[in-house]
Formats: structure tokens, sequence, C-alpha cells
């Protein structure tokens, strides 16, 4: 017994699992996090419900199971965009390619000449309180010329917002672009907006 306790680690103690509700919710939020889980992990996605043609997924679990990181089975693959110029396979199915498809449709494949990326899920425990976090400090994080000599080069992601997003409080615009937080690219505002492109 004790020789196996050294070699397998014991299971985290619930207040160390990071899938449930932070400390301190009102019941009103506590009843928006318990709707929000269920639709994350319990909701399976079908055609009655909205599902396909074309699809990569039925539930938002399958790939962040226990609100955590993905691996190699469960990753998605984008194409066709190599720079700031913009995709230029939008025509054909770009960015997000959907490898599955419901009976009598063909699932997309990659066009010939179209770069592709696959991306590894990442967790979805909310740790950084992303949302929170203000312009400001992820500007004065940012060192796009890796001048500290640190080996990181962070660049803050300025878009356009879809029109169904708030803007954050202090938001420092620049040029009618928005600093983007969500995503391995931060790609996305909110998370509004990347809860909106994951459905779609
Ligand atoms: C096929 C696998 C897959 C499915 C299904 C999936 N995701 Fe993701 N998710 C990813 C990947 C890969 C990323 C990171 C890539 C990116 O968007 O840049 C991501 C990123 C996210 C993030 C951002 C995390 C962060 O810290 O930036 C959120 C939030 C999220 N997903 C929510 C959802 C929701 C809600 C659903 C269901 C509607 C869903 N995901 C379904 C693969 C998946």
């Amino acid at each position: 017994m004790v020789s196996c306790e050294k070699i397998i680690p014991s299971s985290p103690k619930e207040d160390e699992i990071l899938d449930g509700p932070v400390e301190g919710l009102s019941y009103e939020q506590l009843r928006r996090f318990a709707l929000g889980d269920a639709a994350f992990n319990n909701e399976i996605f079908t055609p009655e419900n909205g599902l396909g043609p074309g699809f990569v997924a039925t539930s938002c679990g399958s790939c962040h199971a226990g609100d955590g990181k993905g691996h190699p089975f469960t990753t998605l693959v984008r194409f066709g965009q190599t720079d700031e110029t913009g995709n230029k396979f939008l025509e054909q199915g770009g960015p997000q390619l959907q490898n599955r498809a419901i009976p009598g449709y063909k699932p997309e494949q990659i066009p010939a000449g179209a770069t592709f990326s696959k991306f590894t899920p990442p967790a979805n425990t909310g740790l950084g309180f992303l949302e929170l976090v203000a312009d400001a400090d992820i500007l004065a994080m940012a060192d796009p010329q890796d001048l500290d000599n640190d080996g990181i080069s962070g660049i803050p992601n300025y878009a356009v917002l879809p029109s169904y997003v708030q803007t954050l409080n202090n938001a420092i615009p620049l040029k009618g672009k928005y600093i983007h937080r969500f995503g391995k690219k931060a790609a996305a505002y909110n998370l509004l907006h990347q809860t909106v492109n994951a459905y779609n």
C-alpha cells in the first residue's frame, strides 16, 4: 500500500477541483452557473435542435471534458489564413473545418492549396478572470519586440467587434478596433463572442 501511494497520486480534494462554481455566488448566480454547466456538459446537439449539416462535435464537453484541456483526438482544424490580409477560403467553408456531417451530407475537406493548423482545446475553468483584466494592464505587459529579452513577445490582438458584443469597461480602442482576449490567438473579445463562435 505504502509504495502504491508513492506512485499513484491521490485524487484532488473537492475544493481543488476546478469545474465547479467559484465561491461566494448568490442564489441567482448559482442558478445561472448550473444552467451553463448543464448546457456545456450534458446537452447533446442533434439535427432536431440545430446540428448540421456540417459539424465538428455534438457537445462542448466532448472537447473540453471536465471543463479541462483536450487531447490529440479532440483537436479542431482551421484553414486558409496565412497573414493579416485575411482568409481567402471563406467561400469554401473557412476558417473552421467541419469534418463531420449529418446523414445525407458530405463532411468538408480542406480545399487544395489552403494552409491549415490543428488546435488543441484549452481548459475552460476561467482561472484568470480574463474578461476582467483591463486593457491598460494588457497594454502594460505588451512587449512586441521582446525588449525585456524574456523570450515572450506579447502582442495585443486588435480586431473589429461583432455587432452583438458590448465593449468592456475602460476599453482602449485603436482605430475602431478592440483588444481581444479569448482563444489561442486572442481572436474572441469576450465569453459571449467565443461561445457564439463555438456554437456556430
Ligand atoms: C472540437 C473541439 C471543441 C468543441 C466541441 C468546443 N471547443 Fe471550445 N475550444 C476549442 C479549441 C481548439 C479552443 C481554442 C482555439 C481558439 O478558439 O482559438 C477552444 C476555446 C474555447 C474557449 C476559450 C478559452 C480561453 O481561455 O481562451 C471557450 C470559452 C470555449 N472554447 C467554449 C466552448 C463552448 C461553450 C463550446 C460548446 C458550444 C465549445 N467550446 C466547444 C475546442 C472545442
